[in-house]
């Protein structure tokens, strides 16, 4: 499991040139993905969603767009560097009155039980330093019995997909990485941390073992991504 103090200093040294790496390294696609977490999200109706691992804030603001205005978006991080890229995106944005940004740690939510009716978290997971304790916390602040918890990861593609795929982690992203954002310690450790990733199927099974019920996981991409949504 990765060293929550390197992850941090990772995302720190990274945080000002994160958006564009992902735009870039992805080919736009992490919009779309994006894209179809919030619509799952939106499905579940909720009043109080906690956006858990939020970086720079793209999910929190694409939620802010989708669902009615008077929800209530909670951006959490603990990487502050992040947090302030989030901020200074809400300024731009024109302040975003439902959304809010703060610290804290996806392994001890500083938030009471039964606080939230959704968590959705987006490329977060697979940072976590422990992910079966991360889920607990996340079941733990999520109401019954319609809290609704949204994942969307990396996972393992189609079998005829992965020697392209993971040449692409190993020889080229490093390289592309690089040449953006002037740091390519941080793409070798994401192509490493992706190849570890447990397949989807697994992944339910964590869910399963931290408490959730009624989980499943949709592949998109060939299944480079997927995304998973469980209920409390
Ligand atoms: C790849 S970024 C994803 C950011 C955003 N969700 C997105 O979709 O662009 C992963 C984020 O997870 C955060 N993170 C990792 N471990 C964490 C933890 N234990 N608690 C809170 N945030 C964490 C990092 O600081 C980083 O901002």
């Amino acid at each position: 499991m990765p060293d929550p103090v390197a992850v941090n200093q990772m995302f720190a040294r990274i945080a000002r040139r994160y958006d564009r790496a992902n735009r870039l390294l992805s080919g736009g696609a992490d919009r779309w993905w994006r894209r179809r977490l919030v619509a799952a999200v939106r499905r579940s109706r909720p009043q109080i969603v906690l956006d858990l691992a939020t970086g720079s804030g793209d999910v929190a603001f694409a939620l802010a767009r989708a669902l009615p205005a008077g929800i209530e978006i909670m951006g959490m991080d603990f990487c502050l560097p992040m947090l302030a890229e989030a901020e200074v995106k809400k300024v731009r944005l024109g302040g975003c009155p439902n959304v809010s940004f703060r610290a804290g740690d996806g392994l001890a939510l500083p938030l009471a039980d039964a606080s939230v009716d959704a968590v959705t978290i987006a490329f977060g997971l697979r940072n976590m330093a422990d992910r079966g304790r991360a889920l607990r916390e996340m079941r733990r602040v999520l109401r019954a019995p319609h809290g609704r918890l949204f994942v969307l990861e990396f996972s393992q593609p189609a079998p005829w997909f992965r020697p392209f795929y993971y040449g692409y982690l190993r020889h080229v992203l490093p390289r592309l990485a690089r040449w953006i954002t002037g740091d390519r310690t941080a793409y070798d450790y994401l192509g490493a941390t992706i190849g570890d990733f447990p397949s989807r199927d697994q992944l339910d099974g964590e869910f399963r073992a931290a408490g959730f019920s009624a989980v499943r996981g949709i592949g998109l991409t060939l299944g480079i991504v997927a995304l998973h949504e469980a209920a409390v």
